[in-house]
């Protein structure tokens, strides 16, 4: 096992109810003036705008708005979202809606205090830089973002999508109710991005970590009961309660106390698929880890005993013929996959192979796997995003 850090500075409020109870509170604690940030408009439906501004009224804040923040947020979205902080002088921003828009605010958390282009900031902010005071209402589970540091930004004239450490937010706020609304296809591909976060890091080399497994299993179970029920009956609260509550655990770290780095591959792949086609995160992730693990377990057989531990404890598979039950285990997920109605090509998604050779060079260039235990070569990653069409 290698030694870990543990440093979440989060205040995570879960639950029925935590909007009314802690806004104002959280907000009021870095001051009066309020940048309210959203995306497409999913939280005026909902009535969550109304509720949020009728709470900042009562509670004397003056805000204004950055509106549109699009799914995998762009840097336009970042830079307007400064420009409304400096010439209103923010004290605190509040980011309303999924991963998207919470990590469009983490960048413009940073960016208020940065000297010069903001795609720079992206490629090049050191940790612990400066940052406005972030609070956020979670509206959908799957990636974290509301509780880690990180943010990860589009470029679509570079085609770039990358990830970079922004800042922590102060104070989330998780409420399942607020996911009643999700789509059944956001709530699928968020199920499969929370599955992702935990393969990313399961199958790595390090065998001897006995919690960080035993989480992460329990999370995979917990959303492929859980993702069903709520694809059936979107207001169910236990479901939404427990895929919350998975999303949030996935992408902290805590699933991976004591290994080694795997660099998460399928994740830098899936970056690059959205940075040429902004495709949903979750749903190229869905199509792309069948078809990295079976790359995985032919490349290195010796992962085969991870394969088997995953077969047995997550998808109750039994068998004496190792190989076989990894095999199977994998092919298990992709047809768990596809029943919650998520793409299975990324045909589908009208991607060719047209730039494929560009995005595999491009994984590797921004040297996250680099350090990986489990790194793959442009030319791997080609084959991978062949299998997948
Ligand atoms: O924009 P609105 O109108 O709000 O609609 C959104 C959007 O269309 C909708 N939605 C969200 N909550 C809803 C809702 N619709 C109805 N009712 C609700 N309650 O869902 C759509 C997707 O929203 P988005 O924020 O894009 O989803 P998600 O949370 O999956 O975020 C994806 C982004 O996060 C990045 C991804 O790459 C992608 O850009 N990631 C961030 C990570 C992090 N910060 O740690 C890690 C992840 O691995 C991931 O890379
Ligand atoms: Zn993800």
């Amino acid at each position: 096992m290698q030694n870990y850090v543990h440093d979440i500075p989060t205040r995570l409020y879960f639950g029925k109810g935590v909007v009314a109870a802690h806004l104002t509170g959280a907000l009021s604690a870095y001051g009066k003036r309020v940048l309210l940030a959203y995306g497409g408009g999913s939280i005026k439906r909902t009535g969550l705008y109304d509720e949020i501004t009728a709470l900042l009224r009562e509670g004397g804040f003056s805000w204004c708005e950055l509106t549109g923040i699009e799914p995998n947020p762009r840097i336009e979205s970042v830079a307007e979202g400064v420009r409304l902080c400096k010439e209103n002088a923010v004290d605190v921003i509040l980011a309303v809606g999924g991963g998207s828009v919470i990590d469009c605010c983490k960048a413009v958390a940073a960016g208020v205090y940065w000297e010069g282009d903001l795609w720079q900031m992206v490629l090049t902010i050191p940790r612990g830089s400066r940052t406005l005071p972030l609070v956020d209402i979670l509206t959908i589970a799957a990636t974290g973002s509301e509780f880690d540091g990180g943010g990860v930004i589009t470029n679509l004239a570079t085609n770039e999508k990358l990830p970079a450490f922004f800042t922590y937010p102060a104070v989330s706020l998780c409420d399942p109710e607020l996911t009643y609304s999700v789509p059944a296809y956001q709530t699928a591909a968020g199920s499969a991005d929370i599955m992702s976060h935990i393969f990313e890091g399961y199958f790595s080399r390090t065998d001897d970590c006995d919690l960080s497994d035993g989480i992460a299993e329990s999370i995979l179970r917990s959303v492929m009961a859980n993702c069903p029920i709520a694809l059936k009956d979107p207001a169910n609260y236990t479901a939404r309660a427990n895929l919350m509550t998975a999303a949030t655990v996935a992408c902290s770290g805590i699933p991976e106390y004591g290994k080694v780095r795997t660099g998460w591959p399928c994740h830098q792949m899936e970056h690059d698929l959205s940075a040429w086609y902004d495709i949903t995160h979750g749903a190229g992730l869905a199509i792309l880890t069948p078809r990295w693990m079976r790359h995985l377990l032919k490349k290195d057989p010796s992962m085969t005993g991870r394969f088997v531990k995953f077969a047995t404890r997550v998808m109750g598979l039994t068998g004496t013929d190792d190989t076989a039950l990894a095999y199977a285990a994998i092919d298990a997920l992709e047809a768990y996959f596809a029943s919650t109605g998520l793409p299975q090509t990324l045909g589908e998604l009208g991607i060719t192979d047209e730039h494929f050779a560009e995005m595999a060079a491009h994984v590797n260039a921004v040297k996250h796997l680099d350090r990986a235990d489990l790194p793959l070569s442009d030319e791997e990653i080609v084959q991978i995003f062949r299998a997948c069409l």
